[in-house]
């Protein structure tokens, strides 16, 4: 083990710590509530940032991990600090979680750069808390490590496999249907939650921390041991190592979240049917660090890629399933000539490291390359006169009858006008109708809630119909399936030309094509957006009020204009 004498590089704390001034002794003295005087001589300080809340329940069990973290930091020779960040429950917060997401890379970004520490880990799982942690400490550039939380164990009703929130929306549309009674509904909802861990099919917490391990952002198998496993622990304890190693080479994200970091995450993303949602994160992310990336990368690079991994909601399995068949390295070393392998690690190592000698011990689980489950699975990006700056399309959660469509516009201005009249037996729709929703974008909403996915109208539902076309300003859930396209910009509220769709236009949906247009002449379009008025700001204070001045439109990642780039980690002023 590295000496903490042996440290190569100036520690950045030393300008707390180093000297004899009435700063270094406020610095020290309130610090020393249990360490000796050489914690502050030259040994690494490792914050360990960590979201555990009760009110986020995929995260609850962090505060055990964080221990584990600890035991490997001391054993390296450093000094494990942990501190709480904002914290964000998908299935608690309202109107949105995503509202908060750049509130909470805020916090995450301000009390890294605050406080006197030279590395950190980052213990994150619920969706938003992963993409949010990795944009704040981005934009900081001190040598980083995340750690997920990891899913759940599978729960089961009467045998069968539950996948967590995946299995909820179809049995909840079995319910309108008059295929399932509400009571068997209920009786599901004990088991769908059997263990610590966040969501298990391969929704936004899975397809984030799988993100961050093909960023290179973890260690290996980070995202799919699962939470109560003890090698979840054991992953813990070797991360809170290797912090402190990464702060003696002086290894920062900058160094590891690069353009081919990126690309390697687009291809992982395909071919875990990931979810549209870290269409979102990733342009996020990659701002942080002033990587050029664009919505027609995550087409360009993804979409001719398959769908390896036979995981909800584009597949039947779960994320143990995947562990047990090797995880993220077992799928990248199936997508190795893909893959830019060169692309560096937190582990020191480059990405091609990780996936050595670890081929599938389960070939139904990881298919090979050669036999796909779908041929071309990335996310699709559409254009048009519908969506100038770009919408999104999961084309392995929809139906392949419905990728190309002309039907007639059913226009809701607002998810209560939405649920007001859904199930009214006299509205006007069918099977070909095109169901629109608007008003839910990052500034109308505000916070682009996960409402794209509408439920369909219980007159269709019992009479047999499964999918329709669904557009929207909206985001969809990564448990969630159905031909929804989302992320439509620029949204509603801007005056984007959703805003203009009415009931029994016509559009057409061409996903191979990539287009989406509204058959609806350039005259009659600029007539109604000179009747068109804005509608009056969503909040007038708080928060809401500076998320909707400064949210940036879907196409570019919905970060607050102003917290693109690094601020890095410098703070040269005192306190006193
Ligand atoms: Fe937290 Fe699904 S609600 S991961």
């Amino acid at each position: 083990m590295t000496k903490p004498s042996d440290t190569p590089v100036t520690l950045r704390t030393r300008r707390w710590y180093d000297g004899s001034s009435r700063d270094n002794y406020i610095h020290r003295s309130w610090m020393k509530r249990g360490l000796p005087d050489d914690a502050f001589s030259g040994k690494p300080m490792i914050g360990i940032c960590n979201s555990a809340s009760d009110l986020a329940p995929c995260n609850q069990h962090l505060d055990e991990l964080a221990e584990f973290v600890k035991r490997g930091v001391w054993e390296a020779g450093g000094i494990p600090l942990e501190f709480p960040v904002t914290s964000l429950g998908e299935t608690q917060i309202q109107p949105t979680a995503m509202l908060l997401r750049n509130l909470m890379a805020m916090d995450v970004e301000e009390s890294v750069r605050c406080n006197p520490l030279d590395g950190v880990v980052l213990l994150s799982g619920c969706d938003k808390t992963t993409p949010a942690m990795l944009m704040g400490a981005a934009s900081v550039d001190l040598p980083t490590i995340m750690l997920t939380g990891g899913p759940m164990l599978t729960g089961r009703h009467k045998g069968k496999p539950l996948g967590s929130a995946t299995d909820m929306w179809r049995m909840s549309e079995a319910v309108r249907a008059g295929e399932m009674s509400v009571d068997e509904f209920m009786a599901t909802e004990s088991s769908m939650t059997r263990s610590a861990g966040h969501c298990n099919p391969m929704g936004t917490a899975s397809t984030m921390a799988s993100m961050a391990e093909a960023l290179g952002m973890t260690l290996p198998q980070s995202a799919t041991i699962p939470a109560p496993d003890t090698r979840r622990k054991r992953l813990a304890h070797l991360t809170g190592r290797r912090i402190v190693e990464m702060v003696r080479e002086d290894l920062r994200p900058s160094a590891i979240l690069t353009r081919k970091s990126f690309e390697n995450a687009i291809c992982v993303l395909s071919a875990v049917g990931g979810s549209t949602n870290a269409v979102l994160h990733l342009l996020a992310i990659a701002g942080r660090v002033d990587v050029k990336l664009t919505l027609d990368d995550i087409d360009k690079i993804g979409s001719h890629l398959p769908l390896l991994v036979d995981i909800m909601p584009a597949g039947t399995r779960l994320m143990d399933d995947f562990f047990e068949a090797g995880g993220i390295p077992s799928l990248m070393a199936e997508l190795e000539s893909v893959l830019n392998g060169d692309a560096m690690t937190v582990t020191g190592k480059p990405l091609r490291e990780s996936w050595r000698d670890q081929a599938t011990s389960d070939a139904t689980m990881i298919h090979p390359m050669n036999k796909p489950l779908v041929a071309e699975a990335g996310v699709a990006v559409l254009r048009g006169n519908l969506c100038p700056k770009g919408a999104v399309v999961k084309p392995s959660a929809a139906s392949p009858d419905l990728l190309v469509h002309t039907g007639p516009a059913l226009v809701f201005d607002s998810i209560e006008d939405y649920k007001a009249r859904v199930d009214d037996p006299n509205l006007d729709v069918t099977a070909e109708t095109v169901m629109v929703l608007r008003g839910c974008g990052p500034s109308g909403y505000p916070g682009m809630p996960e409402v794209g996915n509408m439920p369909l109208p219980e007159k269709l539902l019992r009479a047999g119909t499964r999918d329709m076309v669904r557009i929207s300003d909206a985001r969809m859930s990564g448990t969630a399936f159905g031909t929804t396209v989302l992320h439509v910009a620029p949204e509603s509220a801007v005056g984007g030309p959703l805003a203009l769709v009415r009931t029994g236009d016509i559009i057409t949906l061409n996903v191979p094509e990539r287009k989406l247009s509204l058959n609806v002449s350039d005259e009659e379009l600029q007539q109604r957006k000179s009747e068109w008025e804005t509608p009056p700001p969503v909040a007038t204070r708080g928060w809401s009020r500076l998320y909707i001045d400064h949210v940036m439109q879907a196409d570019t990642g919905c970060d607050l204009d102003f917290l693109v780039g690094s601020s890095g980690s410098e703070v040269t002023r005192e306190s006193h």
